[in-house]
């Protein structure tokens, strides 16, 4: 497993990591907004190093990038003792971090994740890698950064749909794992957290998962509540004008999935009840098309996630308690779609 540094300075505490390790070469990966807004934090204390910028978002995540970042990697005459920074969010992290594993067979990177999803989330567990052919992480592999370097500094240049897109995997954490950690985070406007403690307790959780289940064999699956649903959300919207960032689209997934739990595995009216009220307070109320909703359903099936024709969802036993591998049908996927739009704010 990765060593994860929490850090409160973060140019001091980067100096002092970089200082334990022996390099040939430095390297930085950032897109031109972490470039812009987060590269100055740390800037002075980097020893002599190159720098590879590109093109901020998800549509820039493919292998057309990858072959930029291999040909300055080369440029550079980068060698396996080289050194290589991710400086962003699940993008860069994600991109830079395959580029690098698979860079004359992998150098040593170390990922900085800038955004509360980063950090929370694709900062553990070891999944890189890119979009392809519309595919999201179609191609990529597991391998683990020489650490990763987590802090709070960073997230206060990130715009704030961004930071509540990351906050929807923080309620996760605390839905599938702690039912504690999910009432104290609704009983605090969501806007004014203390982000550092936030982050400690979603990595420790998610660690949690992952260390016992590293290739999502089992319980790693129950990282997926609310994503089933989500993600075909997430993906019929990309690109239209009802786009919605990640975690917009997961509170409406964790909805509609604490529904199905609710009518599969007898999770309570009342646990419903609490997760409608909490998602909708932070994340409001979207109106999705009912003509979308066989379309949206059927992209369940597309999940790479899933076995054959089934869909296998992870669902709420109750709130802090997860299971998975519960198999749903289309028609039980529409209507829970049809049961979050029905519901009044
Ligand atoms: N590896 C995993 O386990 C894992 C887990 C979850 C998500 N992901 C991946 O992560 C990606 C999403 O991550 P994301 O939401 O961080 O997206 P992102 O990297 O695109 O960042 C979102 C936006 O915020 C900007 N930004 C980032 N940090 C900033 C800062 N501190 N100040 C100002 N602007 C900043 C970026 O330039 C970008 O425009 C997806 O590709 C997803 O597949 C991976
Ligand atoms: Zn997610």
């Amino acid at each position: 497993m990765e060593s994860i540094i929490f850090s409160t300075q973060i140019a001091t505490d980067l100096d002092r990591y970089l200082k334990t390790k022996n390099f040939s070469k430095l390297g930085l990966i950032a897109d031109q907004n972490t470039f812009n807004a987060c590269y100055p934090l740390i800037q002075e204390i980097l020893p002599k190093h190159e720098h590879f910028q590109f093109q901020a978002g998800e549509g820039n995540k493919n292998l057309q990038t990858c072959i930029s970042i291999w040909e300055w990697m080369t440029d550079c005459a980068f060698d396996r003792k080289s050194l290589i920074i991710n400086l962003g969010g699940g993008v860069t992290g994600d991109m830079g971090g395959f580029c690098a594993s698979t860079y004359k067979r992998g150098i040593r990177f170390v990922n900085i994740p800038t955004t509360l999803l980063s950090q929370v989330d694709a900062s553990v567990g070891g999944k890189l890698g890119v979009d392809f052919n519309g595919f999201k992480n179609h191609i990529g592999v597991f391998n683990e950064p020489e650490a990763v370097i987590i802090s709070d500094a960073f997230l206060k240049t990130l715009p704030l749909p961004e930071l509540r897109s990351g906050y929807a995997e923080v309620i996760k954490h605390g839905l599938i794992m702690n039912e504690n950690y999910f009432h104290s985070l609704k009983s605090h406007n969501w806007e004014t957290q203390k982000w550092k403690d936030i982050i400690e307790k979603s990595v420790s959780i998610k660690k949690e998962v992952v260390e016992k289940d590293p290739k999502e064999e089992g319980l790693r699956k129950i990282l997926n509540f609310g994503h089933t649903v989500g993600h075909a959300v997430e993906s019929f919207y990309l690109g239209s004008k009802y786009h919605l960032l990640h975690g917009e689209a997961i509170a409406i997934g964790m909805i509609a999935e604490a529904y199905l739990s609710r009518q599969h595995i007898g999770f309570s009216q009342e646990g419903l009840d609490t997760i409608i009220e909490t998602l909708l307070s932070i994340f409001g109320k979207v109106n999705i098309p009912s003509e979308d909703l066989e379309a949206i359903a059927q992209l369940c099936f597309q999940d790479k996630k899933n076995e054959g024709k089934t869909i296998n969802c992870s669902l709420l036993k109750k709130i802090g308690s997860c299971d998975y591998n519960i198999a749903v049908s289309q028609e039980d996927i529409i209507n829970s779609l049809n049961f979050y739009n029905t519901i009044h704010k």
